[in-house]
């Protein structure tokens, strides 16, 4: 977390939801309009057809279209400043029409304020406004329920669109929520707290604006990329960038990609300011001790973490007025850098309104779809989830240099040439219907020593003296043979749960239930196994604390890590990402197994077999 002095936000709502109106008066109110845009803005009033009364919509509306037509039609951004924080914020329109506009506004806001009316809930749009939104990277969201004036300043109102609100973030990767219940033309908790809704006890908006911390992507690794080398004389070469991810030291070794080569941190400037640590999001310079062949669109890292590869799978959102060509080819750039990309397939369609996924033919203008991406060369590259900078890039048309489509790497990918594959006439469906069940993929995780594989043999007994057909894929037994290539890294772990995914998904397609063991530590593992395996998944969530598995140490390990014997153990020196959204959550430390695994079968099989 870092706080920042500068917020850059984007409003999200329909025509009617008073979203000009809402921002309008912020600024109104906390006197933060220039005083001849004031008087234009009376002027407007009193000309406009608002009845005399101060049209606050009129202080966004940038475009003369908009103002002929009473909506938005295009991203208008603002600046503006209180004594705590600067702010721009990008207004853009909510029609389904404009969702390109809204991707370009979302792509440079760091938090999305939502529009909500609470006279009509949570509607499909809120649902399309959000999915952009995160498409697009964010994380924070604000959640503005409008119009509580109408609604009688209900509390009651207020809290069952929480809850829809809750309910519809739970499909999504948030890292906060706030919900404000406001009236945009009285000014109730816009800038002001309202009496009439002193049941409210949060910040008003703006206060929440002013306060919030934006929790910065901060990988666990630094890179940057390079924008410029500098070299004003014989005697310096610096490299340039903003620093993505991660802090780098003065002695710190750091590695040139693609090249490979090392380099040990000779100096390090921020803004002409010879310092000793760089750290994210700052504009930096950077001196090498020795020679190393460094060009723009290199970049430099503390190590060899992303992905080579010329073949990944995105979202897309397509932007042009011609539909996606399969098999044409586009400029595709990522960072700094430009690679002929062909769309090799459409894997489905995103329902922009539900987020369900569905077959599709082609890709045309505000359409999202999940698609495979092959490159012409192979480029430094990996999932958006876990390092933003590298896994965010736009399609540009080669003929008209239009921008086509923006995109997210939803995970990278390595395959051979001449490889086909082979539709095969006994299919999952025959085999697992021969088996009588249902093939299912039960994933636990959590930390070591959480109870994972105990829970995990209860249920597989459970479940084998029930006649069902399962299979237990257990970390460490995986790791002795299949996996014994890997180690403990960030990049080896990605691997591991990458194959053992893979395993799960043939073993469900020979029919089999079953049940994987392994802490995978990261989301954006988790998430990727859930895409390999579709449907069949479920994520288990094994949440008993740090503390209890550590003073259990089963194996011992926790005291090796504690010694300094294990240097990247989890929990310790290695992060472990809580599931944002597990199908079941089970605590180990004071619950009887075998109560728990009862809980698991209910949910998953007697549940879905009613
Ligand atoms: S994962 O992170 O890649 O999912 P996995 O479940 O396969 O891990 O293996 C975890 C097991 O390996 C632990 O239960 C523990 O016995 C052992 N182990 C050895 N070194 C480590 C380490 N550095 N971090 C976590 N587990 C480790």
């Amino acid at each position: 977390m870092s706080q920042i002095e500068l917020l850059k936000f984007i409003t999200c709502g329909s025509v009617d939801d008073g979203k000009s109106t809402l921002i309008g008066h912020m600024l109104y109110d906390a006197k933060l309009i220039f005083a001849d845009q004031e008087q234009a803005l009376l002027l407007d009033s009193k000309v406009g057809s608002n009845q005399g009364k101060l049209d606050y919509s009129l202080l966004l509306d940038g475009l003369m279209a908009e103002r002929e037509q009473g909506i938005t039609i295009d991203v208008a951004y603002r600046y503006f400043s209180t004594e705590r924080r600067s702010f721009i914020v990008a207004d853009t329109p909510g029609h389904e029409e404009y969702t390109r506009n809204m991707a370009v506004g979302a792509s440079f806001a760091q938090l999305a304020v939502i529009l909500v009316d609470a006279s009509k809930g949570v509607l499909t749009q809120t649902r399309r406004h959000v999915r952009i939104c995160s498409l697009m990277g964010i994380t924070d969201f604000v959640f503005a329920i409008n119009k509580m004036d109408l609604a009688g300043y209900e509390k009651q109102t207020y809290e069952d669109i929480c809850d829809d609100i809750n309910e519809l973030l739970a499909g999504f990767y948030t890292s906060g929520a706030q919900m404000i219940p406001v009236s945009a033309t009285e000014g109730d908790n816009v800038t002001f707290h309202s009496e009439k809704m002193d049941w409210y006890k949060g910040p008003t908006l703006l206060a929440y604006l002013e306060q919030v911390q934006i929790k910065e992507h901060t990988g666990r690794h630094f890179y940057m990329p390079v924008q410029r080398v500098c070299r004003p004389d014989y005697s310096f070469r610096g490299f340039q960038g903003q620093v993505a991810s991660g802090t780098v030291r003065v002695g710190d070794t750091l590695t040139v990609l693609p090249s490979g080569e090392t380099a040990g941190v000779k100096r390090l400037f921020s803004l002409d300011k010879e310092v000793s640590c760089l750290a994210e999001g700052m504009a930096s310079t950077v001196v090498l001790d020795r020679e190393v062949d460094v060009s723009r669109g290199c970049i430099l890292a503390d190590g060899e973490f992303f992905c080579r590869s010329n073949l990944f799978a995105a979202q897309l959102l397509w932007m042009d007025d011609e539909p996606l060509g399969i098999g044409q080819e586009y400029d595709l750039q990522l960072t700094t850098e430009n690679a002929i990309a062909v769309v090799d397939e459409i894997s489905y369609k995103v329902d922009i309104h539900t987020g369900a996924h569905e077959k599709a033919q082609g890709l045309r203008k505000n359409e999202i779809a999940g698609c495979l991406i092959h490159l012409q060369t192979t480029m430094i590259l990996d999932s958006f989830e876990r390092y933003p900078r590298m896994g965010r890039f736009v399609l540009i048309d080669r003929v008209t240099n239009q921008t086509a489509a923006c995109g997210v790497i939803t995970h990278p990918m390595h395959r051979s040439e001449n490889v086909v594959w082979q539709e095969l006439e006994i299919t999952r469906e025959i085999r697992a219907k021969a088996l009588g069940q249902q093939p299912k993929t039960l994933w636990f995780t959590g930390l070591s020593g959480s109870g994972k594989s105990v829970v995990a043999n209860i249920v597989e007994k459970k479940l084998a003296a029930a006649g069902r057909h399962t299979m237990l894929l257990d970390g460490d037994n995986i790791r002795i043979g299949l996996n014994q290539d890997l180690g403990f890294s960030e990049r080896d772990r990605t691997e591991n749960i990458r194959r053992i995914a893979e395993v799960a998904k043939l073993l469900n397609d020979a029919g089999l239930i079953v049940l994987v063991s392994f802490i995978s530590p990261y989301h954006s593992d988790r998430v990727r196994a859930k895409q390999i395996i579709g449907d069949a998944f479920s994520e288990i969530y094994v949440s008993t604390p740090l503390k209890e598995c550590e003073r259990r140490d089963v194996k011992g390990l926790y005291k090796k890590a504690r010694e300094g014997r294990i240097t990247d153990f989890t929990g310790i020196g290695s992060p472990y990402e809580v599931p944002k959204h597990p199908d079941i959550t089970i605590d180990t430390t004071n619950a009887d197994p075998e109560v728990l695994a009862d809980q698991i079968i209910e949910k998953i099989f007697m549940q879905s077999d009613r």
